[in-house]
């Protein structure tokens, strides 16, 4: 395999002296670059997309052409094993996700299964294949997933959802369901991911996006259980390198020493928790990876500097930090405002590295 001629990404994520703080940002190809609408058009639709390695690769690179970022992640979605599983993923305009079979009763849950990565989810692997070629050791490639906890909000809620009232309420009358449809979906999530790695990822994400809209009892028992299931089973060297694992629950500030018993590499965090006092948390456990409000990229660059230059300062000296959004980048966000955040990383951070 090809020398990575940047890995300060993931010499970061295991704790290891790196030069500057290692950057990238979630969502980074995307709709707020003109690039990446002008492929999209081309591909026709999102999950076109996706399912076209050629076109996802010529994506995940855009950002990299553009910025200085120290890791490209793949370019698909968290909805793809859903889909695979026969749900009927599609992409509504103006609408998100949709699917058309929806997971609601105990037959809708007992006919999911473990979708094969080199079958039904071929094309992801295919994508990996491709971006890895076409990166030639510039930057490490990140693979990544959902928790099953997201991935079961999206299969039962049928759509995004502002209450979660039928996720919730399968798992409030039935729990005995719920679980099976977690498992079955974290089975399905440690496949996934360890496909993506044999195919060439070299750190893996796992998105919880909707952890933290859980109370703190069943959070453990509903989506950091089977994000450690996951973690248990996952591949974590690979080509003679360590394949870091970064779980990432929005709004889970408040179970950071959990996560970090997981035994995963690295926790992604959002901005609502002071990234400081994270480290003091979780001491040496873990690598920390984030966490600038994504609405900062709106203001003008000298207050984005600003911004990263205190978190970096909260966060302090030596490695351990990979600096990322606290989510996605907005759709609105000026091109050239992402750029002043990234530089802003590199030249800002340098002296907390000496
Ligand atoms: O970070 C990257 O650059 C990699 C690509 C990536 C996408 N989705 C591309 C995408 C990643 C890592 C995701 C993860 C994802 N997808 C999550 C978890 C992360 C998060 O943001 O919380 C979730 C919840 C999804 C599900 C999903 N996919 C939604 C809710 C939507 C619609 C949202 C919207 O902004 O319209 C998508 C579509 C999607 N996934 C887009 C992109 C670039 C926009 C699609 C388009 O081009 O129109």
């Amino acid at each position: 395999m090809t020398e990575l001629k940047n890995d300060r990404f993931l010499r970061a994520l295991l704790k290891q002296p790196v030069d500057a703080t290692p950057v990238w940002m979630m969502r980074q190809a995307g709709r707020y670059l003109p690039e990446y609408r002008a492929t999209r058009e081309k591909a026709g639709s999102f999950m076109d997309l996706c399912k076209n390695a050629e076109l996802a690769c010529e994506v995940t690179l855009q950002p990299l052409e553009r910025y200085s970022l120290d890791a490209a992640i793949l370019f698909s979605d968290i909805l793809t094993i859903p889909d695979a599983m026969g749900l009927g993923l599609r992409f509504a305009a103006g609408e998100g996700p949709v699917f058309d079979k929806p997971v609601r009763s105990e037959a809708d849950v007992n006919n999911l299964f473990v979708p094969d990565p080199e079958g039904e989810l071929k094309y992801v692997m295919n994508a990996v294949r491709t971006i890895r070629k076409a990166l030639d050791g510039r930057v490490p490639l990140i693979g990544f997933s959902g928790s099953p906890w997201t991935l079961a909000t999206y299969m039962v809620e049928g759509s995004g959802s502002k209450d979660y009232a039928k996720v919730k309420g399968m798992m409030f009358d039935r729990p005995d369901l719920m679980h099976k449809l977690l498992d079955t979906t974290a089975q399905s999530v440690t496949s996934y991911l360890n496909a993506q790695i044999a195919a060439g990822a070299q750190a893996v994400q796992i998105f919880d996006t909707w952890g933290g809209t859980l109370t703190p009892r069943d959070y453990k028992e509903f989506s950091l259980r089977y994000m450690q299931q996951i973690v248990d089973g996952l591949t974590r060297e690979n080509d003679g390198r360590k394949v870091p694992v970064i779980l990432f629950t929005k709004g889970g500030g408040q179970w950071l020493e959990a996560m970090a018993d997981t035994g995963c590499d690295a926790l992604g965090i959002d901005w609502t928790t002071d990234i400081g006092e994270a480290r003091k948390r979780v001491g040496d456990k873990v690598a920390l990876q984030g966490n600038m409000d994504p609405s900062i990229l709106y203001a003008q660059p000298e207050r984005i500097r600003e911004e990263v230059a205190t978190i970096l300062e909260s966060y302090g000296a030596g490695t351990g930090h990979v600096f990322n959004l606290g989510h996605g980048i907005h759709q609105h966000v000026e091109p050239e405002h992402a750029g002043a955040f990234i530089n802003s990383v590199h030249e800002l951070s340098a002296k907390y590295h000496k």
